[in-house]
C-alpha cells in the first residue's frame, strides 16, 4: 500500500546478511523474504522453527544463528534445489522444498496406490508460484488503486482499525477475534484473543529492532 503523502522512493529494505549473524546461502535478500523462506521450509517439511534450529531459540533469539546438523542439511538442500532449477528450468523456481517434501521430512520414493485411486481432493487454498512474468504486480496494484478511487484518495488514508476473526497455528485452528490497528508511518499492532490467554504476538521482527513492548509493530510495505 502507498504510504501517506510520500512520493520519494523508500530506502532499500535491510537484507538478510546485514541483519542476521550466520547467513551463508540466502544472502542479499530482503529480511521479509528471508523470513518467508523460513515459513516455506517449515510448511514444506511439516516442521516448526525449533525442528531445525537449536532448542536454545526458546529462550534466546540469537540462537537462531547456531548451526545444527539439520541447518547444515537444509543449506545443502537449498543449493541442490537452486542447482536443479538453474540446470533444468531456466532458473525459474519450478522445484521447491514442497515439490519433494509435501509435508514430510523424508520424501516418499514409491508411488502411492491410495493417492492414485482415491477421490480427488480439491484444496481451495492451492496456488502456484508466479511463473509468467508478462503481468507485473505493479499493473495489478495500479488497477486496484484505480478501483479504490485513485492513488491520491488512498494516500489520504493515514490510519485504520480492523476487526475480524483469525485462525492459525497458535489457536489450534480455531477462529478467534483479531484486532489490527495501523497508523502511518510504520506502526501496526495486532491483538489475537486466543481462548486461554490474551496475548499480543511478538514476532521475529524483534531481530530487526521493530519490536516494542511485546507488541508486534511492523513497517508497512
Ligand atoms: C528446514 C530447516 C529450517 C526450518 C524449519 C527453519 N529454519 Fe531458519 N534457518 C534455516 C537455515 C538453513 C538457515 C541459514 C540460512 C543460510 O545460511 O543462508 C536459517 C537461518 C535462520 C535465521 C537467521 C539466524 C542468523 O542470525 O543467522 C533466522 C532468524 C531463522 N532462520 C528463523 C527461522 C524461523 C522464525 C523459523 C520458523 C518459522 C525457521 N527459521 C525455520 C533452516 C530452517
Ligand atoms: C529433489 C527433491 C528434494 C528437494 C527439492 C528438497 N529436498 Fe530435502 N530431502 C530430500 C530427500 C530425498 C530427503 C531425505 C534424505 C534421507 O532420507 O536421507 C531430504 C531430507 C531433508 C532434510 C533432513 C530431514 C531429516 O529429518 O533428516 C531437511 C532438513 C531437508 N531435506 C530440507 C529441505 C529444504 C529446506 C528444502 C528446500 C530448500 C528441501 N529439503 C528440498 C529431497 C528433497
Amino acid at each position: 500500500m502507498a504510504q501517506a503523502g510520500q512520493q520519494a522512493a523508500p530506502p532499500a529494505p535491510p537484507t538478510s546478511d546485514q541483519i542476521f549473524k550466520n547467513v551463508q546461502v540466502l544472502k542479499g535478500i530482503p529480511v521479509d523474504q528471508f523470513m518467508d523462506a523460513m515459513g516455506m521450509f517449515s510448511a514444506s517439511l511439516g516442521y516448526d522453527c525449533s525442528s531445525c534450529h537449536s532448542q536454545e531459540i526458546h529462550t534466546d533469539r540469537a540462537a537462531f544463528a547456531i548451526t545444527t546438523p539439520l541447518i547444515t542439511r537444509a543449506r545443502q538442500m537449498i543449493n541442490m534445489m537452486n542447482g536443479l532449477n538453474e540446470a533444468n528450468f531456466g532458473g525459474r523456481p519450478r522445484v521447491t522444498c514442497f515439490t519433494c517434501h509435501r509435508g514430510n521430512p523424508s520424501p516418499e520414493d514409491v508411488p502411492s496406490l491410495a493417492l492414485q485411486y482415491a477421490d480427488v481432493v480439491d484444496d481451495p487454498n492451492a496456488m502456484a508460484l508466479v511463473r509468467d512474468r508478462s503481468v507485473m504486480p505493479d499493473q495489478v496494484f495500479a488497477k486496484y488503486l484505480q478501483a479504490l478511487g485513485g492513488a491520491p484518495r488512498v494516500a489520504a488514508l493515514t490510519s485504520f482499525v480492523a476487526r475480524g476473526s483469525y485462525g492459525g497455528f497458535n489457536t489450534g485452528g480455531a477462529d478467534v477475534p483479531i484486532e489490527i490497528t495501523a497508523k502511518a508511518p510504520n506502526q501496526r499492532t495486532q491483538v489475537v484473543r486466543a481462548p486461554m490467554v490474551t496475548a499480543s504476538r511478538p514476532s521475529m521482527a524483534a531481530a530487526c529492532g521493530c519490536l516494542k513492548g511485546g507488541v508486534r509493530s511492523r513497517s508497512w510495505s
